[in-house]
């Protein structure tokens, strides 16, 4: 290793947090191992049940630790404008002092780690590369699993190249001879920080997910996006799958839900009966880099390398690659641990075990009023494992994208699916669109929010210029892709999910893809262009017309006040307010006044 800036910044980083010692990561299964290891002494890692889960460990975080924290989330842009009324704005010199008094010794007694690690295929012209330093084996061992991490990194970085500084302590340092404890964090303080001009993290305190695993959320879509806007792509919160239809046409398709909306799913879905010739290939399930590419088309690649997984819901029945994907090889945190060794988590089958340690440790059993498994537990493994992944996931070159789709979490008022007649009609439902948030962030849930573009969280510069950005992406490609809404969250009068989701969204897909290819019927509505009945195919599915109006009809009233909630996010975006939107407000509201 022979770039001087990237070792003057790791000495200085040492000298201000005062870690025991330093490790460099090479990225090797033999250093995993030995990282495994050293938690499962330390009681961080429960390995299990060989026999039932080969090579695989399970991690309880404190339960003050267990998900993303938004209100601790900053954008220190110079400007308090181009963090805009979306983010958290501190003034960087202000942040600055802060984190000099927060990484003041805050490593001491601990292992500080190098971690090298490329977002996107090594050396593709997508990629871009990052160095985590961080104090937390879990971090550590995690983003080996989840990023192109090791020694081939610096190669590629050379004497001099570009690398985006990641920063990382749990915030608690052992005094000496203190014993530590199975999850340190710190309880009082977090922060998670971008710089987007310097293109900086900086995060302390939290050893959970988007907080930790900073390649993810921190690099790949907060730091990234900037990047993106700033040298004409995009960084999303996206899925990215392959769809094979019965003649061998292939297709691909990339899709934002938020947080816990049904990603990870819709990324490994299989068709379900009646439709067999058609074949779902997963390329990623949460993140998409996305750049106009010498054909005319946006291509897309997934800038991981692994999938952090919602836990909870996931079934032989609900996703059946994902289970396989499990077999082996797998870090699960806060899922409950069987007594033989191997986890559960709600959902996970129909009949829960007799018995369980759930995730707090505490002895567990059906009917105790308690979850087995926290909400936002998750598992951690390789995209090598999974039986569904795309034979071209790890082309530098990216797959050319053909529809962009956006999903949300609602009860009522959107219906299952709607294509946008115009390039800024889809722009404006994107940024328009609500969601009932989830677990995957601390916080209330069930309340619906504006989440434009899945990215309400993750976007690193102001939501008005990140809306001019993707009007202007329209025009980087000569075919952009054509843009759908879908919601498989609408319930019926008993508050049941009124569509039966899952597999079963491959009707939705299938629709979708033939639009795409010019081969499927819609009709105009005041939403947009929207499928009847007969459009969709309903082989295999005993799903009548009546059940389809309940999931696809657009209530006048209910849109009132969605219009409503429309004016009240456009109404902080100021000068920002992009006129295109503007003008598509306009227009929807005179369709819907009509
Ligand atoms: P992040 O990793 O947090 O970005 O989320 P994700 O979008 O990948 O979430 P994931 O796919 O893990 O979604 C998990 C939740 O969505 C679980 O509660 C699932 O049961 C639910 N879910 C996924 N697909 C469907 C569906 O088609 N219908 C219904 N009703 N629920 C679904
Ligand atoms: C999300 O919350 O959207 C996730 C999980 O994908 S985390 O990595 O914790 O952000
Ligand atoms: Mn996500």
């Amino acid at each position: 290793m022979r770039h001087p800036r990237l070792l003057s910044w790791v000495r200085d980083i040492a000298l201000r947090s005062r870690p025991e010692r330093v490790v460099w990561c090479d990225g090797s299964q033999e250093e995993y191992e030995r990282l495994c290891a050293t938690m499962v002494a330390s009681g961080t890692l429960r390995k299990l049940n060989p026999a039932k889960r080969p090579d695989s460990y399970l991690a309880w975080s404190h339960p003050s630790d267990v998900a993303r924290v938004e209100d601790r989330t900053f954008i220190c842009s110079e400007r308090e404008e181009d963090a805009g009324p979306t983010n958290n704005w501190v003034a960087p010199d202000a942040m600055r002092a802060t984190l000099d008094k927060l990484f003041d010794g805050c490593m001491r007694g601990r292992t500080m780690y190098v971690v090298p690690f490329s977002m996107g295929p090594l050396g593709s012209p997508i990629a871009h590369i990052g160095i985590e330093i961080t104090d937390s084996p879990y971090v550590a061992a995690s983003m080996r699993l989840m990023t192109r991490m090791g020694r081939a990194v610096f190669d590629v970085l050379g004497s001099d190249g570009v690398f985006v500084p990641c920063v990382h302590s749990v915030g608690a340092p052992l005094a000496s001879g203190e014993r530590d404890v199975a999850w340190p964090c710190n309880a009082e303080h977090k922060y998670i920080v971008h710089f987007p001009e310097t293109r900086e993290i900086w995060s302390y305190g939290s050893g959970y997910g988007g907080n930790a695993l900073l390649g993810k959320k921190c690099f790949a879509l907060r730091i990234a996006s900037v990047m993106g806007r700033d040298q004409g792509w995009l960084a999303e919160h996206m899925l990215i799958l392959g769809v094979t239809a019965p003649d061998g046409y292939k297709t691909y398709v990339s899709a934002a839900f938020p947080s816990a909306c049904g990603k990870t799913n819709f990324a490994m879905l299989i068709p379900p009966h009646g439709l067999d010739g058609w074949k779902v290939t997963t390329i990623g399930d949460d993140i998409a880099w996305i750049k106009p590419h010498a054909d005319g088309r946006f291509h897309a690649i997934n800038p991981e390398a692994g999938y952090f997984g919602v836990a909870p819901g996931t079934s032989y029945e609900s996703n059946p690659n994902a289970m396989e994907t499990l077999k082996r090889d797998v870090i699960f945190t806060n899922v409950a641990l069987t007594d033989d060794g191997d986890v559960w988590w709600e959902g996970m089958t129909k009949e829960p075990p007799a018995h369980l340690t759930d995730w707090q440790g505490q002895s567990w059993s059906p009917g105790c009023g308690r979850k087995a498994a926290h909400p936002n537990s998750r598992f951690t493994v390789a995209a090598t494992r999974c039986p569904s992944l795309d034979s071209q996931w790890d082309n530098p070159d990216g797959v050319p994208i053909s529809a962009f789709i956006f999903g949300a979490r609602r009860s009522d008022t959107v219906p299952l699916v709607v294509e946008a007649a115009s390039w800024e009609e889809g722009v404006y439902k994107a940024a328009t669109m609500g969601s009932e948030t989830t677990a995957a962030a601390a916080g209330k849930v069930g309340q619906v929010r504006r989440d434009p573009f899945a990215m309400l969280p993750f976007c690193g510069y102001h939501i008005g210029d990140y809306f001019s950005h993707w009007l202007a992406m329209g025009k980087a490609v000569e075919s952009p892709p054509r843009i759908f809404n879908v919601n498989w969250f609408r319930t019926d009068p008993d508050g049941k999910f009124a569509w039966p989701g899952f597999g079963q969204n491959m009707r939705v897909l299938k629709w979708i893809v033939e639009r795409c290819r010019g081969q499927a019927h819609a009709v105009q509505t005041p939403l947009g262009l929207q499928p009847e009945y007969d459009d969709l195919d309903w082989r295999g599915l005993n799903y009548g017309p009546e059940r389809f109006q309940l999931v696809m009809s657009v209530d006048g009233s209910q849109w009132k006040s969605e219009l409503h909630a429309h004016d009240e996010l456009f109404a902080k975006l100021g000068a920002k307010q992009p006129a295109a939107l503007s003008q598509q407000r306009r227009e929807l509201g005179a369709r819907f006044a009509g």
